[in-house]
């Protein structure tokens, strides 16, 4: 590896078995900078199967040892790890505005989120609760405990670029697994500098592996013999495709995918703090959120009041390079993405929802070499819409109205996805029947869809996930399986469910 701070044109390797190396296929791909395409960040590696073969291969090897070090000393390094990304906060997230786009004030978020989790889940190295209970027999101890479970493929998209691969990697390393790590081809300066920081805490050769490239990689991953957890985070269409590569060697898979996550604004809101609250959950990140405020319920009683301040304040927001003072809003990551905003824009007009704001592409003077569109409402949106229905990914937000709080919660559970919903009311019992029965894997109260924090389980019902959660200390679930032990002391054979009668 060249620098942290990329310069352009720098080369960068895989880091396999504690070597940063090049790929087999002496290919490499380019990362470049979303608001500004001339900005070349680098180039990194085109690994191929074989690459990901030898990650897997050296993963494997270091668990033999890795496994067997105590979690305490595992953790140890693990700290070290967060005070050294806190460390570099700073230059983390400009090279992460660089090659993403989000505006600074998220890219040091996301790094701090990163640290964070690494500082949680590095306490759990002197937790890994298990239970011991009673023994239904006499002179006979019972107890459980996690046991790691090898090497785990770690598959990671580009609008958290160090935040999910924190999630990820430290609770597995944590528990004593190794890791193969394959990030988005969008953001992998990100994933090395991440990487780069594990290796100067401590973290031995071999136990954690990082190979970029594209879609065969992540195939090799999801299919090897030898990887026994794979944890996704990513499209819903992909997510499923991982789920059908894993299935035949059993792997436990982790996935994370889609949202359609609705705020829901009842006629008795704060209604200032409700628009500010859709501003941020539907424009944050350019709206390239899992948990993005991508639908928004009004009741009737306030909804024109609630939209002409909503538009006011979208129409005002500030869109530019994610890195320039005063911007709010940067880019969509890639031609791929806003040609699929610009799609969805079509599709919300063609099915008769009111455009309230925006809905164009900027691409003149100072947006003109990079990805940005305007951040837009619709209004007069129908639950049947696809615009409605659909993940976007993108700065587009769809308005709908309701008559009651139960109207509300039916158009808001009624898509394929369940990850975030948030209520904005002032009175408690609406409060707590949307909490009840809105079934999505997180509920807010009088805030937005986003902003989940480190030590809550995070993840999502329906099509959204695989009944796993990530983050919190529900995260060793995936990570870790369970042994349960029995010891016997008794000096004799005792038989459980037939030795009943011996008090
Ligand atoms: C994602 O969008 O994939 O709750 C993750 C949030 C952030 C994480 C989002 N803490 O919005």
């Amino acid at each position: 590896m060249q620098s942290r701070q990329a310069t352009a044109g720098a080369v960068f390797n895989n880091f396999v078995n504690g070597q940063w190396t090049a790929s087999s296929s002496g290919k490499v791909f380019e990362n470049r900078n979303p608001a500004n395409q001339d900005d070349l960040i680098g180039v990194f590696q085109q690994s191929t199967p074989a690459d990901a073969e030898d990650a897997i291969g050296a993963a494997e090897r270091a668990f033999a040892s890795w496994r067997l070090v105590p979690a305490p000393r595992r953790a140890e390094m693990l700290f070290r790890a967060a005070q050294m990304v806190a460390e570099r906060k700073e230059p983390f997230a400009r090279d992460m505005t660089r090659e993403m786009g989000k505006v600074l004030e998220e890219t040091r978020g996301d790094v701090q989120e990163a640290i964070d989790m690494t500082f949680f889940m590095a306490g759990e190295g002197r937790r890994l609760y298990g239970q011991t209970v009673p023994s239904e027999l006499r002179d006979k101890f019972a107890m459980s405990v996690r046991q790691p479970m090898g090497v785990c493929a770690v598959i990671t998209p580009w609008n958290f670029p160090m935040a999910i691969p924190s999630w990820k990697i430290i609770p597995a390393l944590v528990c004593g697994n190794t890791v193969v790590f394959k990030p988005s081809s969008l953001t992998p300066l990100s994933a090395l500098n991440f990487v780069k920081v594990l290796e100067e805490s401590g973290v031995p050769a071999g136990v954690v592996n990082l190979v970029t490239g594209g879609a065969d990689v992540g195939t090799t991953l999801a299919t090897h013999a030898a990887v026994k957890v794979v944890s996704f985070t990513g499209s819903t269409d992909v997510g499923r495709l991982v789920n059908q590569n894993a299935a035949p060697t059993f792997k436990k898979v982790h996935l994370e995918m889609g949202g359609k996550n609705i705020i829901m604004v009842m006629d008795d809101a704060q209604l200032e703090l409700a628009v500010e609250g859709c501003v941020w959950g539907g424009f944050g990140t350019s709206g390239q959120r899992c948990t993005a405020a991508s639908r928004v319920v009004v009741h009737e009683r306030v909804y024109d009041e609630f939209l002409e301040e909503f538009s006011r304040r979208v129409k005002a927001l500030r869109v530019g390079d994610g890195a320039a003072d005063g911007v709010q809003m940067g880019p969509v990551i890639s031609e791929a993405q806003l040609a699929t905003v610009m799609k969805y824009v079509e599709i919300g007009t063609q099915e008769g929802a009111t455009l309230v704001a925006g809905g164009h592409r900027l691409g003149s003077g100072s947006h003109g070499r990079g990805w940005f569109h305007e951040p837009t409402i619709f209004g007069d949106v129908t639950p049947s819409m696809r615009i409605a229905r659909e993940e976007i990914f993108g700065p587009v937000v769809s308005v709908m109205r309701c008559r009651s709080l139960s109207e509300a919660i039916d158009i808001g559970n009624d898509v394929a996805y369940g990850l975030s919903a948030s209520i904005y009311t002032r009175d408690i019992n609406k409060a707590f029947s949307a909490m009840r029965d809105m079934y999505t894997g997180i509920f807010y109260v009088n805030a937005p869809t986003i902003g989940a924090e480190v030590h809550l389980p995070f993840g999502g019902t329906k099509a959204t996930g695989n009944g796993h959660r990530e983050a919190g200390s529900a995260a060793l679930d995936v990570f870790s399986e369970w042994k349960s032990i029995y010891v016997d002391f008794s000096g004799r054979l005792q038989r459980a469910q037939i030795d009943t009668q011996d008090l």
